[in-house]
């Protein structure tokens, strides 16, 4: 989406409920074919589309996920898992406008309220710049076959008393 068309647009962000996971599952569907193909063959993209999305929607009730809402509509999704950061997905319309911003910082918050020491990742090579952004250091490369991903890690401030 461009910049202009998110002008004055609030982002909400919530829990997420079992009412959405229809369409978490669209969006990291499109998400993989229409950002990720970006960075990744098609064999990876194929293989990841056939998987991914039934996978992160159907643990989206174990993990504590998050979705951001943008004119009532749900745009994109980020969890927590223990010390993991799990599926930030945003709308292909709607990236680049901070949703993933607000929702990695309700991801955050949770950790730093649950004392988590050192957040984790396994980014795509699509998100490791915005994970960067955030200050997450690469930790190590890993290969899936022809799928490469990296583990990344940051530090989490101590809160104060
Ligand atoms: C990675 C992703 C979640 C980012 O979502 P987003 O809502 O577009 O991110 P934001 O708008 O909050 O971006 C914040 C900053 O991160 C960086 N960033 C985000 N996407 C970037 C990109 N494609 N290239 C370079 N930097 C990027 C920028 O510094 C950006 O700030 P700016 O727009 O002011 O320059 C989104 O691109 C996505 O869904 N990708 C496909 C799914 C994926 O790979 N998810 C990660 C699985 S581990």
């Amino acid at each position: 989406m461009k910049e202009t068309a998110m002008l004055g647009k609030q982002i909400a962000i919530r829990r997420a409920t079992a009412d959405d996971l229809p369409t978490v599952h669209d969006i990291v569907l499109r998400a993989l074919r229409e950002t990720n193909a970006k960075d990744y063959p098609g064999s990876v993209i194929n293989r990841l589309v056939l998987t991914l999305p039934e996978k992160i929607s159907s643990n989206l009730e174990t993990w504590h996920a998050f979705v951001a809402i943008v004119d009532g509509r749900v745009v994109g999704t980020a969890s927590l898992s223990g010390d993991t950061v799990k599926s930030v997905f945003v709308d292909p319309d709607y990236q680049r406008s901070g949703v993933a911003t607000k929702l990695m910082s309700a991801v955050e918050n949770v950790a730093l309220a649950q004392s988590v020491r050192a957040l984790n990742v396994q980014s795509s090579i699509t998100a490791q710049p915005f994970y960067a952004k955030w200050g997450f250091k690469i930790v190590r490369e890993e290969f899936f076959g022809e799928e490469r991903t990296i583990v990344m890690s940051k530090a989490i401030p101590v809160a104060p008393d």
